[in-house]
């Protein structure tokens, strides 16, 4: 037996004993919180080989077993000092963090971005004319995305997204009003949320973007650079003409 395959099989026997099924024993404690942080409860997992066996509910006060083997440690648990231990978790652990995370994070407000707004191709069909009003990057969750015709909040006929979660904290929402477009009227839509000391209102401007009116400006002076030239190159052919016509003697 040479060295390289001796050196071989040992490394078989430490790469099968590495890749084998061992054990796993974990415990994770949490704090689940509602919107406003007033409801709160301790959890506390205890998980072996991915099978969660016991946990401590703080809203029951007590153990509680989740397999044969869970249910027999809650009996024996929940009458021994360990439960009391558990039960101050809540308070000192959860409510705890809980004032440090919303010093951190929860009392942050960041501004919604609203672009203009744009029109689009209605999907209902039953109205000829559709605009659509977004916000972007902002926080926290909450947000009023309303439509105002003439001064009038507009209800009917308006779909908006729910807030998307853009996965960074920050949210989107999107609002389209399909509507009967009215000559001289007035659409805005308007944006609150609490990080605004004011709601920001985005006006309809139906008349062309300014990309397409310089583009439209671009268009006429070539037009009008053309007709100049040639009304020039006309002049200066009629002039040739004439100028010919008393070079040559006639008769
Ligand atoms: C904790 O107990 C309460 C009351 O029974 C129950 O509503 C809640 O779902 C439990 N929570 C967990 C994570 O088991």
């Amino acid at each position: 037996m040479s060295w390289s395959t001796i050196f071989f099989i040992c490394m078989a026997l430490v790469l099968s004993t590495q890749t084998a099924d061992g054990y796993k024993y974990y415990r994770s404690a949490r704090c689940v919180y509602s919107d406003d942080l007033h409801d709160m409860e301790f959890i506390d997992s205890y998980v072996f080989n991915k099978v969660e066996y016991i946990r401590f509910n703080s809203t029951v006060g007590l153990y509680v077993g989740l397999t044969e083997h869970g249910i027999y440690n809650a009996d024996l648990w929940n009458k021994g000092p360990i439960v009391a231990q558990e039960k101050t978790q809540l308070e000192g652990y959860c409510k705890h963090n809980a004032a440090n995370e919303y010093s951190n994070i929860l009392d942050k407000h960041v501004k919604p971005s609203v672009p203009r707004l744009s029109s689009g191709t209605p999907s209902s069909g039953r109205h000829p004319a559709m605009l659509m009003c977004s916000a972007y990057d902002y926080y926290p969750k909450q947000i009023r995305v309303t439509w105002i015709r003439d001064g009038q909040e507009v209800t009917s006929d308006v779909t908006s997204t729910e807030e998307l979660v853009d996965g960074d904290w920050y949210y989107q929402i999107h609002s389209q009003l399909e509507y009967m477009p009215k000559s001289g009227e007035k659409i805005s839509c308007m944006v609150e949320h609490a990080s605004l000391d004011k709601p920001i209102v985005e006006h309809w401007d139906p008349s062309l973007p300014e990309s397409e009116k310089s583009k439209i400006a671009i268009g006429a002076s070539g037009l009008v650079l053309g007709l100049v030239l040639s009304l020039a190159g006309l002049i200066y052919y009629q002039r040739k003409k004439s100028n010919g016509r008393t070079l040559v003697p006639s008769g």
